[in-house]
Formats: structure tokens, C-alpha cells, sequence
């Protein structure tokens, strides 16, 4: 990879100088990746590994999908044979992994299936990749494995949930780095998850806040996700966690009346409350993730998209591309599993 990130010559098929594996690479944040991937490293093969769930959109990928040096393979992390063979026949150096069941409110009563791709398809992946001697694996985590706190940062050394492949580091030195980022925002997510909520305010819907919207999240635009990715791609080191995390904060009330004063061009109060719908809070649902995120910020990485920026981009982009989904208005439809949590 040269040191600026930026292209270099472009070889036959055959002498690409890596081969790198991306999981749920139609998905919101791996096709930001795969883009940025895909046209500053033209002698990097990228074959994107994803079984094209409800969330998944290969319109995100439409700019490079023609390209010599990318390839897309449909298929589930969860087959064990299948993901063997991809990486017998594709030979692949690098692993980048994003496939995942992501939506919270869908894990609380989808719970069997979060962990089966969650964990088993992780765990899948981990064993062909330690099986074919793959000289990094980037396991793309978040930063709820932390659990909540009010005032306490956590840092990667703090306790989480087992759910990673980190057992294959202390046990086989498996090259496996980890990152935990803060919730991302951006074009291209399907427009189910707050953070895209505006689409459905674009759409005439409303803003939904789970209990009292005074729950505050960690905002990182995309392209600064990515920017952190190819970080710890060239720099980060096999064996460590890296957080990606923002000091941009906000509740998630305030999101709400900062997205419907820019889409909806109105700062009256009570217009805006209009607008926004009161449900039932999760099940649980954590008030704050500060993080501390000094560890990557040592290999050179910052955000730089600032929030005013980033969110009129996203707006921008739903008002022309929300049809990108097949049935992306169901994303948008009341939330079937509210009443059992009365
Ligand atoms: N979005 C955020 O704010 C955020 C923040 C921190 C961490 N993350 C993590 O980043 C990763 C990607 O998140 P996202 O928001 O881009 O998710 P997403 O839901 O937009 O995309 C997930 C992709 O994985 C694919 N997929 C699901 N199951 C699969 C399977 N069994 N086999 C192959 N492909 C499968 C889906 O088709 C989809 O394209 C997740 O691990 C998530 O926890 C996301």
C-alpha cells in the first residue's frame, strides 16, 4: 500500500499486490469502504463477500461495480464450506469484517438470529481465515460492547462481552485487530436506524424517539470511518483494539430537532414536536458510550468532516436516493415489536 493511500499502477487481474475479503460490503458502512477501497488502490483485488439481506443495497456500490480490481460474491458468512472455498480460490491476504445482523431493536426479538451470524458467521470466518495464514483480519466492532456508562470512558482495555475473535489472538497469535467505533452517519444506510431517521422524516413519516430521547450518541460522518479504517489497515497492529470514536455528542431529542428544523426549514417548538413520536423505550437501552480514542488518533487518524457538513450531505442524499431499497418504506412503517414492552 503506498504511504499516501493513493493509487498506484494498475496490473493484469493476476499481479494484484493483495487480495482483500470484505463481508457485507452492499451494507451502509463496508460499501463507503469498498468504494474508497476500489479506486485508490487499483492494484488491490476487492471481493465483497454479502448475502444481500433486506439491508443491503448494491446501488451503493453502482461507481465501481465495473471495475477491474472488484469483484462481488453473494453468499452467508455462516456457510462453512462455501466460505472455505472462497478462500481456497481467491486467495485471499486481508480480511476486513462488517457482515452483521446490526439493527438493535430487531435483536431484541430476533435474538437466535443476531447470534448465529453474529457470533457463529464470525467465528466461521475466523477459522477459514486462520486456516488460510490471512496476514490481517480487521473484526469491526462497536462500542456498545462496552455497555453503558454515565461519566466513565472506556478505553479498549475495558471489560466487554466475549463475542469477538480475540480468543484466536491469545491462542494461535491469529493476526486479528479489533475496532470499536461510535455510531456513523451518513448516505448509503438503509433507513431503519436513527441515525438515517431522516429519511422518513424526508418521507413525510415521523422521527421516532424511544423513551425520553435524552440518551446521548457519538457521531462520526462516513467518510471519517473509513479514513480510520485504512488506518488500522496499513498501521494498526495484529493482536490490539482500536476505538473510533468523536467527541461530537448529542442527544437524541436534540438530533431529532436539528434534522427536522434543516429538512422541515422550521425552528418553531412546537411545529417540530409535531414531527416527532414518543414510543416505548428498548428494553434496555444505554444513556451514553464516551470512549476514549487516543490509541488510534497515535497512528495518525482524526475526524474532519464536521457535523453542519456531514448531515446536510446525508439529507442530500436521502431526498435523491432513498428508492435505492426494495421495500424501503417498510423501514419506515410503526415498529412491530413496541407492545410487548409496554
Ligand atoms: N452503523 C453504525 O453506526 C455502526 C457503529 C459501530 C459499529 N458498527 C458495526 O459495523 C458493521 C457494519 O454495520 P452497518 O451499519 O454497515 O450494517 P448494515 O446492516 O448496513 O450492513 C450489514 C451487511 O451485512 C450483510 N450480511 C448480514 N448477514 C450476513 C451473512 N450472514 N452473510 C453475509 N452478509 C451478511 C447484509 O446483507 C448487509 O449488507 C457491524 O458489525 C456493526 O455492528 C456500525
Amino acid at each position: 500500500m503506498s504511504s499516501a493511500g493513493r493509487a498506484e499502477p494498475l496490473g493484469p487481474p493476476s499481479s494484484f499486490a493483495k487480495r482483500l475479503l470484505v463481508t457485507g460490503g452492499a451494507g451502509f458502512i463496508a460499501s463507503h469502504v469498498i468504494v474508497s477501497l476500489v479506486e485508490d488502490y487499483p492494484n488491490y483485488m476487492i471481493i465483497n463477500l454479502d448475502k444481500l439481506d433486506y439491508c443491503a443495497s448494491l446501488k451503493n456500490l453502482e461507481t465501481i461495480s465495473n471495475k477491474q480490481n472488484y469483484k462481488f460474491i453473494q453468499g452467508d458468512i455462516c456457510n462453512s464450506h462455501f466460505v472455505k472455498l472462497l478462500f481456497e480460490t481467491e486467495k485471499i491476504d486481508i480480511v476486513l469484517h462488517f457482515a452483521a445482523q446490526t439493527h438493535v431493536d430487531l435483536s431484541f426479538v430476533r435474538a437466535f438470529e443476531f447470534t448465529y451470524v453474529n457470533v457463529y458467521g464470525t467465528h466461521v470466518l475466523v477459522s477459514a481465515a486462520h486456516e488460510a495464514r490471512v496476514e490481517k483480519f480487521i473484526y469491526v466492532s462497536t462500542d456498545e460492547v462496552y455497555g453503558g456508562s454515565l461519566d466513565k470512558e472506556f478505553d479498549e482495555s475495558s471489560p466487554k462481552q466475549p463475542t469477538n475473535p480475540y480468543s484466536y489472538w491469545e491462542r494461535y497469535k491469529f493476526p486479528a485487530v479489533i475496532t470499536r467505533s461510535s455510531n456513523v452517519y451518513g448516505p448509503h444506510q438503509y433507513p431503519e436506524k436513527v441515525y438515517s431517521t431522516c429519511a422518513s422524516i424526508v418521507y413525510f413519516s415521523k422521527f421516532c424517539i424511544h423513551g425520553s430521547g435524552l440518551q446521548t450518541r457519538n457521531f462520526l460522518y462516513a467518510t471519517d470511518v473509513v479514513e480510520a479504517f485504512l488506518t488500522v489497515l496499513k498501521k494498526g497492529k495484529p493482536g490490539e483494539i482500536y476505538n473510533i470514536g468523536t467527541n461530537f455528542e448529542m442527544s437524541v431529542l436534540q438530533l431529532a430537532k436539528e434534522l427536522i428544523q434543516l429538512i422541515k426549514e422550521t425552528s418553531s417548538e412546537s411545529e417540530m414536536e409535531t414531527w416527532v413520536d414518543y414510543v416505548n423505550d428498548r428494553p434496555t437501552n444505554d444513556m451514553r458510550y464516551p470512549m476514549k480514542s487516543e490509541k488510534i488518533q497515535g497512528l495518525g487518524w482524526r475526524p474532519k468532516v464536521p457535523w453542519k457538513e456531514g448531515i446536510k450531505k446525508t439529507i442530500d442524499w436521502y431526498r435523491e436516493n432513498f428508492h435505492n431499497w426494495k421495500n424501503a418504506e417498510k423501514a419506515l412503517e410503526p415498529f412491530p415489536v413496541q407492545p410487548p414492552f409496554v
